[in-house]
C-alpha cells in the first residue's frame, strides 16, 4: 500500500466518527486533504455538519466540497477536530507545523472536545524530535529572538540548528498569520514539556508545534492494519 493510500484509509475512519450536527475542526496536511475529501462526498450525501479550517488552504479545498463554514466567532466549541501530524507518541503527545498552519491547528485543536489525530505509521515515534520543531516567529526582532529560542531551547535540554523556513522562491516561508517559521533540529526531545515551557516565555515566539494534553485520539494506519489509540 502507498503512503497515500495509508492516509486514506486513517481519514476514512476518521469519517465515520463524524455525525449529523457535528462542529468540526478541518485539519491541514495531506493527510487532513484526504478527509476534507471524504467529508465533502457525506456532505453531498446529505450530512449536516459545519466546520472551521485551520488554513486558508483547507479554507478553500472545504469550499470547492460544498462543506459548510463557520468561525471560532460563531461557534466557539467545537466537537472533533480531524487533523494530521509530523509526529505523534503513544502518550498522543504531538509535533505539529510541518505544512506552516500549527498556529490555527492549535487554537482550533484546543476548542474542541475532541481532536483526532490521522496518520500513516510512519508518524509514529517513541520519542519525539527526529521532525524538526517548527517555531511560529513574529518577523520583527527575528536575529534576537532566533537567539533567545536558542537559549530557552538549551535551557529545556534541546540544541540543535535553527533554519528560517523559505518559501519555493527562496524568500521566508510567510505563515496566514504572517508570521515566520523556524525550525528546530534539536533530536530527541526528552522533556517536551519542559521545551514547551521555555519557549512559552521568549517573546516574539508567537507559537511552536508541540501539541501537548490536545490530542484525545488517533488513527493510525500501516500495512498490519488501523491502530486506533484514546478515544
Ligand atoms: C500542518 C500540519 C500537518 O498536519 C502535518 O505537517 C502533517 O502533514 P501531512 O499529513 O501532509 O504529513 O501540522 O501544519
Amino acid at each position: 500500500m502507498t503512503g497515500e493510500e495509508l492516509k486514506r484509509r486513517a481519514a476514512e475512519r476518521a469519517v465515520s466518527l463524524v455525525a449529523d450536527g457535528m462542529r468540526l475542526g478541518l485539519g491541514t496536511g495531506s493527510t487532513a486533504r484526504h478527509f476534507v475529501a471524504l467529508l465533502g462526498a457525506r456532505v453531498r450525501e446529505g450530512l449536516d455538519v459545519v466546520a472551521v479550517p485551520t488554513s486558508e488552504a483547507t479554507r478553500a479545498q472545504a469550499e470547492a466540497e460544498g462543506i459548510r463554514l463557520t468561525t471560532l466567532d460563531e461557534t466557539p466549541e467545537l466537537d472533533l477536530t480531524v487533523d494530521g501530524a509530523d509526529e505523534l507518541d503513544d502518550r498522543l503527545r504531538l509535533i505539529k507545523g510541518g505544512g506552516g498552519a500549527l498556529l490555527r491547528e492549535k487554537i482550533v485543536a484546543a476548542a474542541s472536545r475532541r481532536m483526532v489525530v490521522i496518520a500513516d505509521g510512519s508518524k509514529r515515534v517513541a520519542v519525539l524530535g527526529r521532525f524538526p520543531l517548527p517555531i511560529e516567529v513574529v518577523p520583527f526582532g527575528l536575529g534576537a529572538t532566533r537567539r533567545a529560542v536558542a537559549a530557552a531551547a538549551e535551557r529545556a535540554g534541546c540544541r540543535g540548528a535553527l533554519s528560517l523556513r523559505s518559501a519555493p522562491d527562496g524568500a521566508p516561508f510567510v505563515t496566514d498569520g504572517g508570521h515566520y517559521i523556524l525550525d528546530g533540529a534539536f533530536g530527541r526531545i526528552e522533556d517536551p514539556e519542559a521545551l514547551a515551557g521555555a519557549l512559552a516565555t521568549v517573546p516574539g515566539v508567537v507559537d511552536h508545534g508541540l501539541f501537548l494534553g490536545l490530542a484525545t485520539g488517533a488513527v493510525v494506519a500501516s500495512e498490519e492494519g488501523l491502530a486506533e489509540l484514546g478515544r
